[in-house]
């Protein structure tokens, strides 16, 4: 039930979490910079909107997108399948028909579909699996774009790296990147976190973070379809797409530690993982729990578990833990309450922090004020990736190598046909290759 209660959640503000078809289908603020990026959007004009990775998030994030401005037109689409332009279009098209123009000619398909889309846009969406993240959000801001991007931010630490970059050059540019940790954009979180930042609970000594929750959807392999689609029609279930699940979904709650923190990144991690439940080809080789420690040069510790298994309990919350006092969170229930010498519960509004988060870009680019989330989207995308690295290894793996890891999930080429099965990590053993670019692991289906 709470499992239930969990992923629907989870959905409540895009259009569906995972599978758009089957159902119908802290900011860091930057002054303003004279910049063609935005300094083109004033007043009533038109904002063309592109979206790349027409599943289910961004088919939610472009109606909230089409919500927030009555200048937004959606222009372009791009994707590698037909089959989810056509639904997601045929959404987008009954939710705000006037404003979707997205003849033939501009909807485009393939690994390069991004940089087709960005020839017909000012703002692009980006909610393809986040191991095209990097890459696309590289091509967006050369070409002087404005961001929207789904979270995780990457899936290894060259990709976290090129994040890093990008960001720092669409900062130079004028341009926002908002990132899809949308629980910096909900107003209950934000108040909490500034009382925790104003020293409610005194300094935190340790914190828990909880993504407990059931398994995501599979799709069995259908005819005709290569190795390389089948993984990308399971991208959730493979590492080398996805980061697994601590980095693809739970990276929300461990944000919430990075948030709490203030920024503060740990020294190191020690972490437990495995794959105890899950079972065929589509689950790919992610595992199902893990159980993360960050240690602080402060002496604090954070700790993180999540798992995605049937039949088992949910949570999904933070509890932190203070000199003066204790606060827990749970955004779903909703609960944001602080206990101790400073007590308070949160009692304010609670709009659709989905739906704030594009209020926010589009107004920041009428106003040429813009934001950018570069750092935290970076640094919690990174945190997720410690944590895994540390159960995948089984060693205590520090912050400043791993993100310093020349560990690469890229495969050696992007093409629709045969991609060897990546084998499944055992703690203690010898980092298997990423992706394998020679022998064939594991059961392919
Ligand atoms: N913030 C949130 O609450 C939230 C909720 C759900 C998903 N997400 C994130 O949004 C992203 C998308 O998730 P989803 O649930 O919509 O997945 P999805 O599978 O429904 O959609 C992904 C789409 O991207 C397409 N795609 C894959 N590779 C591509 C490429 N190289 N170029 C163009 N298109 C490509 C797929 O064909 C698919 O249509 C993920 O990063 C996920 O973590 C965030």
């Amino acid at each position: 039930m709470e499992n239930e209660k969990r992923n629907a959640s989870e959905t409540a503000c895009t259009v569906t979490r995972r599978d758009f078809v089957k159902a119908s289908a802290a900011a860091i603020s930057v002054g303003a910079i004279a910049s063609p990026g935005w300094a083109n959007i004033q007043g009533s004009d038109r904002i063309r909107v592109g979206l790349v990775g027409c599943g289910g998030r961004g088919t939610g994030a472009a109606s909230q997108a089409l919500n927030a401005d009555p200048g937004v037109v959606l222009t372009a689409m791009g994707d590698l399948f037909g089959d989810r332009i056509s639904a997601s279009l045929g959404h987008l098209t009954n939710h705000a028909g006037d404003r979707v123009d997205v003849p033939p000619e501009r909807r485009f398909l393939g690994f390069d579909a991004h940089k087709h889309v960005l020839d017909n846009v000012d703002v692009i969406i980006l909610t393809t699996p986040p191991h095209f993240r990097p890459m696309q959000l590289k091509a967006a801001i050369d070409a002087g774009k404005h961001v929207f991007a789904e979270k995780p931010m990457a899936v290894d630490a060259p990709g976290v790296r090129s994040v890093l970059a990008s960001a720092a050059k669409a900062k130079r540019k004028g341009l926002s990147l908002m990132s899809g940790f949308c629980w910096r954009y909900s107003f209950a979180e934000r108040a909490m976190f500034k009382k925790l930042h104003a020293g409610a609970i005194g300094d935190i000594t340790s914190m828990h973070t909880t993504y407990h929750t059931g398994p995501l959807h599979k799709n069995p392999r259908q005819a005709g379809w290569s190795d390389m689609e089948f993984q990308l029609r399971n991208w959730v279930h493979f590492t080398w797409l996805s980061g697994d699940h601590i980095v693809e979904q739970a990276c929300h709650a461990v944000d919430w530690i990075n948030w709490a923190m203030d920024g503060l990144m740990p020294i190191r991690a020690t972490a437990l993982g495995g794959r105890q439940m899950r079972e065929g080809p589509e689950t790919g080789n992610v595992y199902d729990h893990f159980a993360v420690i960050y240690e602080y040069e402060n002496g604090a510790r954070c700790f993180h578990t999540c798992r995605q298994m049937p039949h088992c309990s949910g949570d999904n919350t933070a509890y932190v833990m203070g000199t003066k006092g204790k606060c827990s969170m749970n955004p779903w229930s909703p609960a944001h309450v602080i206990t101790g010498e400073n007590p308070w519960r949160y009692e304010g509004d609670r709009p659709n922090m989905y739906q704030v988060e594009h209020d926010e870009l589009f107004a920041a680019i009428r106003a040429g004020t813009p934001v950018n989330d570069g750092v935290f989207m970076a640094n919690s995308t990174m945190m997720s990736i410690l944590g895994r690295t540390a159960a995948y290894s089984g060693g205590t793996v520090m912050w400043d190598e791993a993100l310093a890891s020349a560990e690469d999930y890229s495969p050696s080429s992007y093409e629709m046909g045969d991609l060897p099965f990546p084998p499944v990590p055992v703690p203690g053993q010898p980092s298997p290759v990423a992706v394998p670019q020679t022998d064939s692991v594991g059961d392919g289906g």
